[in-house]
C-alpha cells in the first residue's frame, strides 16, 4: 500500500505538471521566442548539453545519421524532437517528466554490458565494441505509454535478434531478462527511494525478443540516443506499453524462468508481464481506447498491438488464457 501511494502515475494532481500544460507552456515561451534561450541558458549552467545535444567523448556518435529502413511506415506526423527528449519517463531520476536535466548526469562511459544465464558463455562487452558489431539502421515506431500519451520517433539502432545471435543463449533458454543500471554504477537520484524494486528490470519471451519489431535504440533523431531516453542502449518494442522498453541496459540474462518485472512487482494487477496493447482492456483506472499525440493535443484512436498485429499477433496464439494485455 506504501509503494501504491509513491506511482509516478498516481502522482496527486498538485505535484504533476498534466501534459497538457507543460506543453501550453513550451507553447506560450516557444511563441514568446523565449525556448532557445532558456536551451542557452541550461546549457549554461546545466552541463554543457541542452536536451537534444551529442556528447562529444561518445565514441560511436560518428556512426550515425544511419540509413532508414522503409519497412516500417506511420500513420501520423514525427512528434518534434524537443518533446520526445523532454516529456520522459524515467524513474531513476525521479518520477516526474521533466528528468531530462538531471539524466544528463548518468556517465555514458565506461559502460559495460554483461550476458549471462543460459548462454554459451557469459561475457562482458565493452558498449562501444557492442555497438560497432551490430548491423545499425533508423525505424519509425509508433510509441505508447500505459498513461495514455503517444509519440512516433526515429530510433537508431539494429534488431534485437542480432544482439540474441550474439549473446549465443541456450537452445534451453526461454526469457531474456534486461536491467538498467544500479546505484553501484550511478548513484541516481530516485535509486535512493528503497520502496522501489531496483534495478529496473524487463523482460520478453525469446520469440518476442527475436521477432522482426523488436529494436535496441542506440540513437534517437540521427543522433546517438539522448540520456534521458536512455542511452546508450535501451530497448524498443512498439507494440507494448511503454513501460516495456527499458532504458540504459547493463545486463542481458537469459533463463527459463519468468521473471517478475519491475511494474510487475509495484502492482501486478495493473501491470502485467505481457503488457500487449488494446484499446478495449481498459487499465484498472483509466480508459485505453485512445491516446494524447505528444506535443500536439491530437488525440487518436488507439490501435490493439498499436497497429503492429501483423508482426507480432501470433507470437501469441494458444496463450489466449493469458493476462496478455494490461
Ligand atoms: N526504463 C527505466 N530504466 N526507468 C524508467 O523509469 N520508464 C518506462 C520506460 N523505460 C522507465 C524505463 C516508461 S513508464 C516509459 S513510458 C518509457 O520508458 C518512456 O520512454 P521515453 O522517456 O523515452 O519516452
Amino acid at each position: 500500500m506504501l509503494i501504491r501511494s509513491r506511482r509516478g502515475w498516481e502522482m496527486a494532481e498538485r505535484d504533476a505538471t498534466p501534459e497538457g500544460v507543460f506543453h501550453d507552456r513550451r507553447r506560450l515561451l516557444r511563441g514568446m521566442g523565449m525556448l532557445p534561450l532558456m536551451a542557452g541558458t541550461l546549457t549554461l549552467t546545466a552541463c554543457g548539453e541542452d536536451a537534444a545535444a551529442v556528447s562529444s567523448d561518445d565514441p560511436t556518435a560518428g556512426l550515425y545519421p544511419v540509413q532508414r529502413n522503409p519497412t516500417f511506415e506511420l500513420d501520423r506526423a514525427l512528434t518534434d524532437e524537443a518533446e520526445a527528449t523532454t516529456y520522459n519517463n524515467y524513474y531513476e531520476f525521479g518520477s516526474h517528466k521533466t528528468i531530462w536535466r538531471a539524466a544528463q548526469e548518468l556517465p555514458l562511459r565506461p559502460w559495460t554490458v554483461r550476458f549471462d544465464g543460459m548462454v554459451e558463455k557469459p561475457m562482458d562487452v565493452d558498449i562501444d565494441t557492442l555497438i560497432k558489431a551490430m548491423p545499425l539502421e533508423e525505424r519509425l515506431y509508433r510509441f505508447r505509454c500505459v498513461e495514455a500519451w503517444a509519440m512516433a520517433v526515429p530510433w537508431s539502432g539494429f534488431p534485437m535478434a542480432k544482439l540474441v545471435e550474439y549473446a549465443k543463449p541456450l537452445s534451453s533458454a526461454r526469457y531474456v531478462v534486461m536491467s538498467t543500471f544500479g546505484a553501484d554504477h550511478y548513484p541516481a537520484p530516485g535509486l535512493r527511494q528503497r520502496w522501489y524494486p531496483w534495478p529496473y528490470q524487463e523482460g520478453l519471451t525469446i520469440q518476442e525478443a527475436t521477432n522482426e519489431l523488436a529494436f535496441i535504440a542506440t540513437g534517437l533523431y540521427g543522433k546517438p540516443i539522448p540520456k534521458q531516453n536512455g542511452a546508450p542502449l535501451r530497448l524498443v518494442v512498439p507494440w507494448k506499453y511503454g513501460f516495456k522498453n527499458v532504458k540504459s541496459l547493463v545486463r542481458f540474462h537469459f533463463t527459463d524462468k519468468r521473471p517478475t518485472t519491475f511494474w510487475e512487482a509495484i502492482d501486478s494487477n495493473e501491470y502485467g508481464f505481457w503488457a500487449n496493447i488494446n484499446p478495449e482492456v481498459p487499465h484498472p483506472r483509466w480508459s485505453q481506447a485512445s491516446e494524447r499525440l505528444l506535443g500536439t493535443g491530437e488525440t487518436m484512436p488507439t490501435r490493439i498491438y498499436n497497429g503492429y498485429g501483423e508482426y507480432v499477433a501470433d507470437l501469441y496464439k494458444g496463450l489466449e488464457g493469458e493476462r496478455l494485455f494490461t
